[in-house]
C-alpha cells in the first residue's frame, strides 16, 4: 500500500498517467462499503464480484469491491457446481469512481440443464482433502476444478478444499499464490482445471 502510494506520487510526477482508487470491501448481501485503495500495477479497473451460493436450497449472497484487471471485471458470469445441491454463481462488473458505490449487479439463475459431463466433486474445510463423489456437470461446467487454499482473517489460517464443474471462465481466473482482498488473505496451493469427461454408460 506505501509502495504504492509512492509508486503513484511518482508516476504523477513523471505524469506516467493516473493511479486509480477503487473502493474495497467484502460482505454478505448485495451491498458493501469500504476505504479507497491505490491500486497496484496491472489492476486497471475497479471492479464489482456478487456471488450467489445455494445450499440446499438456501440462496445466500456475498459482495466483494476492489482493484481489479479490466479482464477480470468484463469476464462473463461464471458457475461452480460441488455436487449435493451446492453451486456458486458470481457476476463481474467494472465501474470507475461512484458509480462502483450505486452499480447494481445480478447473478443470472443458474442454467440447470445436464450436459452430460461429470467431475468429482466435495467441499471440506479444515483440510485439503475430502471424499469425491461424482456430481453431474450443467450448463456451460466444461471444467472440472481442485482447488486448495487457505484463507486468513485476522490471524486464523482456514484451509478448505473444493471440487467440482466449473464455467471455462473459472480456470481462467484461478491461479496459484497468494494475495490479499479486503483484509482476507487467500493462499492457494492447488489450483488444477481439468476438461470434464463425458458420462460413462
Ligand atoms: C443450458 O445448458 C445447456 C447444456 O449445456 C445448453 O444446451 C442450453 O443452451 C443452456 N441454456 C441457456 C438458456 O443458456
Amino acid at each position: 500500500m506505501e509502495a504504492s502510494l509512492a509508486f503513484c506520487i511518482l508516476a504523477a510526477l513523471l505524469a506516467t498517467g493516473a493511479c486509480l482508487q477503487c473502493e474495497v470491501c467484502f460482505g454478505l448481501g448485495v451491498s458493501c462499503r469500504g476505504d479507497l485503495q491505490t491500486c497496484a500495477a496491472g489492476e486497471d479497473s475497479c471492479g464489482v464480484a456478487l456471488t450467489e451460493s445455494t445450499l440446499a436450497g438456501i440462496k445466500t449472497h456475498s459482495i466483494l469491491k476492489g482493484c481489479m484487471p479490466l479482464s477480470q471485471c468484463k469476464a462473463s458470469p461464471v458457475s461452480v457446481n460441488f455436487g449435493q445441491g451446492m453451486r456458486t454463481q458470481t457476476s463481474f462488473a467494472c465501474c470507475l469512481g461512484d458509480t462502483c458505490r450505486t452499480s447494481t449487479i445480478t447473478v443470472p439463475p443458474a442454467n440447470t440443464t445436464l450436459n452430460g459431463r461429470h467431475c468429482p466433486a466435495c467441499v471440506a474445510v479444515f483440510t485439503d482433502q475430502c471424499s469425491e463423489k461424482t456430481t453431474q456437470c450443467t450448463g456451460d461446467e466444461t471444467r472440472c476444478v481442485n482447488i486448495v487454499e487457505t484463507l486468513t482473517t485476522g490471524g486464523n489460517p482456514v484451509q478448505m478444499v473444493m471440487k467440482g464443474c466449473a464455467s471455462e471462465s473459472v480456470c481462467a481466473q484461478i491461479k496459484l499464490g497468494s494475495g490479499t482482498f479486503a483484509g482476507i488473505s487467500a493462499d492457494l496451493t492447488t489450483a488444477k482445471c481439468t476438461a470434464a469427461s463425458p458420462r460413462w454408460r
